[in-house]
């Protein structure tokens, strides 16, 4: 497997290979098992699966997260190694934000970007679009995947790449859980022994709410996830039911739905939902 560093590197790399399909896989390392089943997918539709890892300071609200976000660069490329990537791409910020270069534009969000998590993240969803925009600029890959874990950045991720008329095909990845039912995340190690048995609940409120969607009200049934989350102590973001195709509220048109939920467990902030289809 290679290691790059440098744009230039990269490009060398690719004509070097000549690979005729190309994945990439975005991350900002911390690897885990949710990580392992994007590239194990990437591995099933390209010949050539690319990693990068880079914590994209942009996209953090607060300079603290992004200084505590977990640097475990030797535990990452040894688990690429094991997973067989080609090559893992881990540039430094010049890299990606060249200074006092024209060649980056800082992107908004082209829809959704103020609402969900973007109301309590500001400006998260530009950076990451603008961050997203770049590394495929860097290595235009035919195909890159994303997790269904991080709904609405995917469902940006799939708008941006419509409207930039990016080559890149945007593929979703299955959320991957824990045996206790918690989707795996880079954050679920700053949960204490306690504070793990709380996000327990998480997915057991999807699961209800999943179940009770043809029963009940919308609205009943979001405020209900809402009382029981609040009254084990969860903080909630917000809890919502919408239309999986573009996160509007449901209607009868609707055939898909996402029940998307952001909740805060003491300073961990954790997101999940569950998709599904009606008939
Ligand atoms: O989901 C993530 O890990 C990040 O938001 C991404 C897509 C790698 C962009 O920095």
């Amino acid at each position: 497997m290679q290691v790059i560093n440098t744009c230039a590197h990269m490009q060398h790399h690719m004509r070097l290979q000549q690979p005729q399909t190309v994945a990439l896989v975005p991350t900002m390392g911390n690897l885990h098992a949710g990580h392992a089943r994007l590239i194990q997918q990437a591995q099933t539709i390209a010949q050539h699966v690319i990693v990068s890892i880079f914590i994209n300071p942009n996209q953090f609200n607060q300079a603290s997260d992004f200084s505590s976000y977990p640097r475990t660069l030797d535990a990452d490329v040894s688990l690429l190694e094991t997973l067989q990537v080609d090559a893992v791409f881990v540039p430094d910020e010049a890299q990606i934000y060249p200074p006092d270069s024209t060649e980056v534009e800082q992107l908004r969000a082209p829809y959704l970007g103020d609402e969900f998590c973007g109301r309590f993240r500001p400006g998260h969803f530009d950076g990451v679009c603008t961050v997203v925009a770049r590394l495929l600029s860097i290595i235009p890959a035919h195909y890159a995947l994303f997790g269904e874990k991080d709904y609405q950045q995917l469902l940006i991720i799939q708008r941006l790449a419509a409207d930039l008329k990016l080559a890149t095909k945007i593929v979703p990845v299955a959320t991957v859980r824990d045996d206790d039912g918690v989707a795996l995340s880079s954050r679920n190690q700053h949960l204490a022994p306690a504070e793990r048995e709380q996000a327990r609940q998480i997915y057991l409120a999807l699961q209800r709410a999943q179940r009770n969607y043809a029963l009940e009200k919308i609205e009943e049934i979001q405020q209900e996830a809402i009382d029981l989350l609040t009254n084990q102590s969860l903080t909630v973001d917000y809890f919502s039911i919408r239309d999986a195709a573009d996160l509007r509220t449901p209607s009868a048109a609707s055939t898909r739905i996402v029940i998307m939920t952001a909740v805060t467990i003491g300073t961990t902030r954790l997101l999940d939902n569950v998709l599904f289809q009606i008939v």
